[in-house]
């Protein structure tokens, strides 16, 4: 949701930013800007659509001076046009901030600052900020030195919501930065330092960083960084080393992102299969965490329910989860869409283990549940793919996903990925040594083969206007995934259903024109899917299987097949994923979709 970045040093600013706001591109997309300060004067340029369009047209790499903010926007409050476009700079053009997150009294601050004769250029609740900025600059008293950093700390006070947000003044080398609930990290450079809302905007030049903690105002000019409180007391820098680089986070060659990801689902595996949790013994303890980690799985097996909190597709691996662990370890699991979670006064007792899973580790109501969870005294554990991220550093326990940075806004090998930790997780709980067998591996590998099959069946297909998607037992949750694979990316309408519900119902949607997707492995409800693919077939309706190979029976049935390796049976959603990872995709390419950037979307979710 809206990416921001800050520059600070001898380096021209313009193009350090244009930069990171590429990197960050994937958290909106619906306007860029950049403001710049060079000879005492602020330079602003910003304009609507994405960042190589504004670019060509405003070149934000020729923009003088080494010291500058920029934006990508993810629309919350007004359109995307020009005039909502950050930077906002105040009626004397002194300052100039960009904004990630939402001002929840914007109207009540916007109305109070009217009164006061301050006129508005936007209908963003972004702009109130800058506007108070300025106004408790000039109130600091004529006799003082003034003081950005006090007078952001003035605003703050009057500030709710959730923000993180960068601001500058024409006359001062500084940039002063804010976090309260977005996400913020500093780049240490030598005489230079960056500011972005993900490290991977910064990785480029540095890999020492610095998270900004919720509550806590940075003040960081070229040489030097500080932290304050938000009542101004002095912080400690922890200073960390990224373990990654830029290289994991380039195209290598791909049309696209998405398939890039979906190509290294088997390293995704064989990584997290390296990983020195899979023998959970005890669980990788946080230095950070609130209270000493003594989750171990021994004591985990003291936990008599758990609760998986998720959004979008963390949330469908949560739901695979819930069958998963209660299959495995024999815990009862619920898994419940975080933003319901957290207005629904849950039931939860000190027995109780709440796990959150997110790519990003910043979704606003996956972190809101957790915190819910820590205040109804559960016992917090994340499933977190970005270290260090605010979900990972506010869990009790945390287990990390090895899925390496994802940039395509559909998820895929996080998915995966997390999948295997939930395996894991229900493995250890059990008590058992087993873990994922290593020719997983190897049978993905094969699903991936079948990419230019699936890409066919894309071509007969991609005309359809409804799609839906049916499974039963691990096969549902996987429904789900593939139908949220294909409205997202390709805009068709696809919904999924329990295969046993679909004569309560969805059946009555079925025509020639309505291509229903089955999962349908020989697995325990093999049988029981196939009727209801009969069911279909009995409707005149067009099927596509996803089946294991060799079932000469699915063959005769559907109208087209696609067969997956036979795995053993508990195993088989690793598999099963792919195909419908690589439909949806083929389906949104053939029809020029932007693939990695859908529309309306961002891929990390910082308002609720
Ligand atoms: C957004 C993304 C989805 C993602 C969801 C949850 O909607 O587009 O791909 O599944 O957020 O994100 P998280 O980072 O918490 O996994």
């Amino acid at each position: 949701m809206c990416g921001i970045a800050g520059y600070i040093g001898e380096q021209p600013a313009g193009a350090l930013l244009l930069n990171a706001i590429r990197q960050l591109e994937y958290r909106g997309y619906d306007s860029v800007g950049i403001a710049t300060i060079h000879g005492g004067t602020l330079h602003v340029r910003k304009g609507v659509g994405k960042v190589s369009d504004v670019n060509a047209a405003l070149r934000f790499a020729e923009m003088a001076g080494t010291l500058g903010i920029s934006h990508t926007r993810w629309s919350t409050h007004g359109k995307p046009c020009q005039e909502n476009a950050h930077p906002f700079v105040d009626e004397r053009q002194e300052f100039a901030l960009v904004h990630n997150g939402i001002i929840e009294n914007y109207l009540e601050l916007k109305e109070k600052l009217r009164k006061e004769g301050v006129s508005f250029s936007s209908e963003t609740d972004s702009e109130v900020i800058v506007h108070l900025i300025a106004r408790n600059y000039r109130h600091q008293h004529e006799s003082e030195r003034r003081s950005i950093k006090e007078a952001v700390l003035k605003t703050l006070q009057e500030l709710q919501g959730a923000y993180a947000f960068c601001v500058l003044h024409q006359a001062s080398q500084e940039i002063i930065a804010v976090r309260n609930g977005s996400p913020l990290v500093i780049g240490l450079g030598e005489r230079e330092n960056f500011l972005a809302s993900d490290v991977s905007a910064l990785i480029q030049h540095t890999k020492r960083v610095i998270y900004v903690n919720d509550f806590e105002l940075a003040r960081v000019t070229k040489d030097a960084v500080e932290l304050f409180s938000f009542h101004g007391e002095k912080h400690p820098l922890h200073v960390k080393d990224i373990k990654w680089d830029l290289e994991q986070a380039q195209k290598q060659g791909y049309k696209h992102f998405m398939l890039k990801e979906i190509f290294e689902q088997p390293e995704v595996i064989a990584e997290s299969l390296r990983t020195p949790h899979s023998a959970f013994a005890p669980f990788v303890p946080l230095s950070f965490a609130s209270e000493p980690s003594t989750f171990t799985t021994q004591s985990a097996r003291r936990y008599k329910h758990i609760t998986i909190v998720a959004c979008g597709t963390a949330s469908y691996a949560g739901l695979l989860g819930k069958y998963l662990l209660e299959r495995i370890s024999g815990i009862p699991a619920v898994n419940e869409i975080a933003s319901e979670f957290r207005y629904r006064d849950p039931l939860l007792e000190n027995n109780s283990l709440v796990i959150a899973i997110s790519q990003s580790g910043e979704t606003a109501d996956t972190l809101a549940a957790i915190r819910l969870a820590k205040e109804k005294g559960a016992r917090t554990l994340g499933i977190i793919n970005v270290v260090d991220s605010t979900i990972a550093r506010e869990v009790a326990d945390v287990l990390y996903t090895r899925a390496g940075p994802e940039i395509g806004v559909a998820s895929t090998k996080a998915f995966t990925a997390q999948l295997v930790t939930l395996y894991q997780l229900a493995f250890a709980l059990a008590g058992k040594k087993s873990d994922l067998p290593f020719d997983i591996i190897e049978n993905v590998k094969k699903t991936l083969a079948l990419n230019e099959h699936i890409k066919q069946l894309a071509q007969k297909y991609y005309h359809s206007q409804n799609f839906l998607y049916i499974g039963r037992n691990t096969n549902f949750p996987l429904a789900l995934e593939g139908a949220l694979k294909l409205k997202e990316i390709s805009y068709i309408h696809a919904e999924a259903y329990p295969a046993g519900e679909l004569k309560h119902g969805p059946i009555a949607l079925v025509s020639e024109e309505m291509p229903t997707i089955a999962i349908c492995p020989q697995d325990a409800v093999y049988q029981k899917t196939l009727s209801n693919i009969e069911e279909i077939k009995a409707r005149n309706g067009k099927v596509i299987a996803i089946g294991t190979e060799g079932d000469t029976t699915l063959q005769k049935l559907c109208d087209d097949v696609i067969f997956v390796p036979k795995v053993d049976e508990i195993f088989y959603p690793l598999v099963l994923a792919i195909p419908l990872q690589l439909f949806a995709y083929h389906i949104a390419d053939i029809k020029e979709c932007d693939v990695d950037q859908p529309r309306n979307l961002a891929k990390s979710v910082t308002v609720e």
